[in-house]
């Protein structure tokens, strides 16, 4: 391993601290300040996704199974790890997630389950191959953003 590499890796294991906090029913040993810049993160790329989903569904770009299949296979992944994010600890700081988040964890965690869910009928209709079926999920999966953001993100 180089003097850089190993340096690199120093400073990682050094900055993740030893609390290992548990949040959503996920254990973690980041601190709040990552955990809050990873799930903001991880919601932007959710957006990206979604909004090539959405550009298919209004005729913005072509109609494209791969590319709709991807889109989900990668939605399918980040509704498995985004609420890693939501640790204890990262109620505050720059973060529009509302206290109910944490306060009501078994709501919070079916928010995220019906985002899961959703994610993978969209996978399932892109390897169907029904274009109709493909272009039906995209409505449902806005709504399982929507309904967690209704709840427990702020304006
Ligand atoms: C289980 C709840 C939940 C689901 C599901 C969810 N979100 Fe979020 N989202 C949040 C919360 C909470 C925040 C606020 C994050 C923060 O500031 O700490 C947020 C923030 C965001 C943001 C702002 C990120 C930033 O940079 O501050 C975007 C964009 C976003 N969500 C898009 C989406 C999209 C698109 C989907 C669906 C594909 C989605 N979200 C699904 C809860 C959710």
């Amino acid at each position: 391993m180089s003097i850089v590499s190993r340096r690199l890796l120093t400073g990682l294991v050094a900055g993740t601290g030893l609390a290992l906090s548990v949040g959503a029913g996920i254990a973690s040993a980041q601190t709040p300040q990552q955990a809050i810049q990873f799930r903001k993160g991880s919601m932007q790329v959710q957006s990206w996704h979604m909004r090539t989903l959405v550009q298919m569904l209004k005729g913005q770009r072509p109609f494209d199974a791969a590319v709709y299949l991807r889109a989900a296979n990668a939605l399918e992944a980040m509704a498995v790890t985004t609420a890693e994010g939501f640790i204890p600890g990262s109620e505050t700081g720059e973060t529009r997630t509302l206290p109910e988040a944490f306060k009501d964890a078994a709501g919070f965690r079916a928010a995220v389950e019906r985002f899961q869910g959703e994610a993978k009928k969209a996978v399932a209709a892109a390897r169907s191959g029904d274009e109709k079926a493909m272009r039906a999920q995209v409505p449902e999966l806005i709504k399982s953003c929507d309904g967690c953001h209704e709840r427990f993100r702020s304006k």
